[in-house]
């Protein structure tokens, strides 16, 4: 996407090299900007600098390579000095979760500091991690707190103001997103920042929103909140399927062909996990509760994700009566397939309880199990990191998909039934044709979609009805 604006391209600093900030920087970089990207983990910046990615993200390794080669990217573990090259600056940094579900915005802080003590002209600062809405009133109260006297006052090059720009990459397809977004949200207050802004958004061809800085905030939190709550709709409904014997996944298609609802974020499982929709929905609760309003639709969202995990290791149980000593496979371990990303992870999860109930794993994830070692060790007999899906199923009584990885979808069930003790599949992806896995001489067990179980019995009034 050459672009004959090459000349006017605002300088662009990325404060932070995550899964938000890398993807960024980089997209920038392709697109003919010239960036100044920065993180504090030094060890981060050494291996992006020697070109090599510090997380699995489709493309993006061949991306860096290209970026390098440009020469328009610069990379540095000094935020002083990314503050002071860049007029745009993207803050990308980490905003986790406190064990009261609220953001930790201690990073946020940190970089509004820096560069309320590095400005050296016009600085348009916006938010691109995810943030409580209002936030952007703090970063400013703090910067102007923070700025060095001589930087502000009666001096107009030291200017600055915020924007929020959320971003809504999905790991797994974030340079597919950031390429090709749905939709760009951009709030901004001056015309000065917003043609700023525009330029910088040139090239895209999608919507472009332009809303207050509040109103941007809150947009990302709504939209993954929202997103939440559609998964767990469909997860409270599987609980109903499997009550009265219906299928979920054709459920999701009925409900989904109906443009109103789009059959997208309809699919049942272990529940969703991940960097983003946990701890963007505990926020957005925690935000919502401060201002003393009732939340509780979110908070049965949370509930109903968190119930997945007890659901499936009820099915482990009741597949295989004890589960005390069996040899379980577990395939996935990954938050969702097409990311080495375990943060939040349902799987993890299922795994710690199957262990607690005294299980031994076979595991195999095609990108997530090197990460996933440094939190559960492997441990002989117990807990085993398999570098196949063949070895992972060796003798074992039953296999837990967890991970809705695209390899799993084509399993050889042939050859798993002849390396298992015993032909069980707990699908909790529902990944698997239930009619084809049982024809193949296993026990099918989905998440909403086991017509031949058990039914629930009415209750004696719904009975009376
Ligand atoms: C999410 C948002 O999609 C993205 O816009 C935002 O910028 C960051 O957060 P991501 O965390 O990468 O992206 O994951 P996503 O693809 O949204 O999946 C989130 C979780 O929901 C995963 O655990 C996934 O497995 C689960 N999920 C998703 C379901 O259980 N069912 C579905 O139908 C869709």
């Amino acid at each position: 996407m050459s672009d004959p604006h090459a000349a006017e391209k605002p300088k662009l600093s990325v404060l932070g090299l995550g899964h938000v900030g890398l993807p960024t920087a980089l997209g920038f970089v392709e697109l003919g900007f010239e960036v100044t990207g920065c993180d504090d983990d030094t060890s981060k910046v050494a291996m992006i600098r020697a070109g090599q990615t510090p997380f699995y993200e489709p493309g993006l390794d061949a991306l860096l390579k290209r970026a390098l080669a440009s020469g328009r990217l610069t990379v540095t573990e000094s935020v002083e000095q990314a503050v002071r090259t860049g007029t745009v600056l993207f803050v990308c940094v980490g905003t986790p979760q406190k064990e009261n579900g609220e953001a930790d915005l201690g990073q946020v802080e940190a970089i509004a500091r820096t560069i309320a003590r590095n400005l050296n002209g016009y600085k348009l600062v916006v938010e691109k991690s995810t943030v409580p809405a209002v936030t952007a009133q703090w970063i400013s109260k703090t910067m102007a707190r923070f700025a060095k006297p001589s930087n502000i006052s009666g001096n107009p090059a030291a200017e600055f103001e915020l924007a929020s720009n959320p971003e809504f990459l999905q790991e797994g397809k974030a340079l597919e997103n950031f390429f090709n977004p749905d939709r760009i949200i951009i709030g901004v207050e001056s015309e000065r920042g917003r043609a700023l802004l525009e330029q910088v958004y040139r090239p895209f061809k999608c919507p472009i929103l332009f809303t207050t800085v509040c109103t941007a905030e809150l947009t990302k939190h709504a939209a993954n909140a929202f997103l939440s709550t559609k998964i767990s709709f469909i997860n409270m409904v599987a609980e109903i399927c499997e009550a009265v014997g219906a299928d979920v996944t054709e459920v999701a298609k009925g409900m989904g062909l109906d443009p109103r609802i789009g059959r997208e974020f309809l699919n049942a499982g272990v529940g969703f996990g991940g960097y983003c929709f946990p701890k963007d929905l505990r926020a957005f609760i925690h935000l919502a509760h401060e201002r003393g309003l009732d939340c509780g639709l979110l908070c049965e969202v949370d509930k109903i994700n968190r119930r997945r995990v007890e659901i499936i290791v009820k099915k482990v149980r009741r597949a295989l009566w004890v589960v005390q000593g069996k040899k379980l496979c577990v395939l996935g371990l990954a938050f969702k397939g097409g990311t080495d990303d375990i943060r939040e992870s349902p799987a993890l999860n299922v795994i710690t309880d199957l262990l607690k109930e005294g299980a031994c794993l076979q595991v195999h994830d095609p990108q997530a199990m090197e990460a996933c070692q440094k939190e559960h060790p492997a441990q002989p007999g117990r807990l085993e990191y398999c570098s196949s899906v063949d070895e992972a199923a060796r003798g074992a009584e039953a296999l837990l998909i967890l991970t809705d990885w695209e390899e799993y979808r084509r399993l050889d069930l042939k050859r798993l039934k002849e390396l298992m003790e015993s032909p069980i599949i707990i699908d909790g992806r529902n990944l698997l044709d239930p009619e084809s896995v049982r024809s193949a001489g296993f026990e099918y067990v989905g998440m909403g979609r086991d017509a031949g179980a058990k039914r629930r019995p009415a209750t004696a009034e719904s009975a009376a009805q």
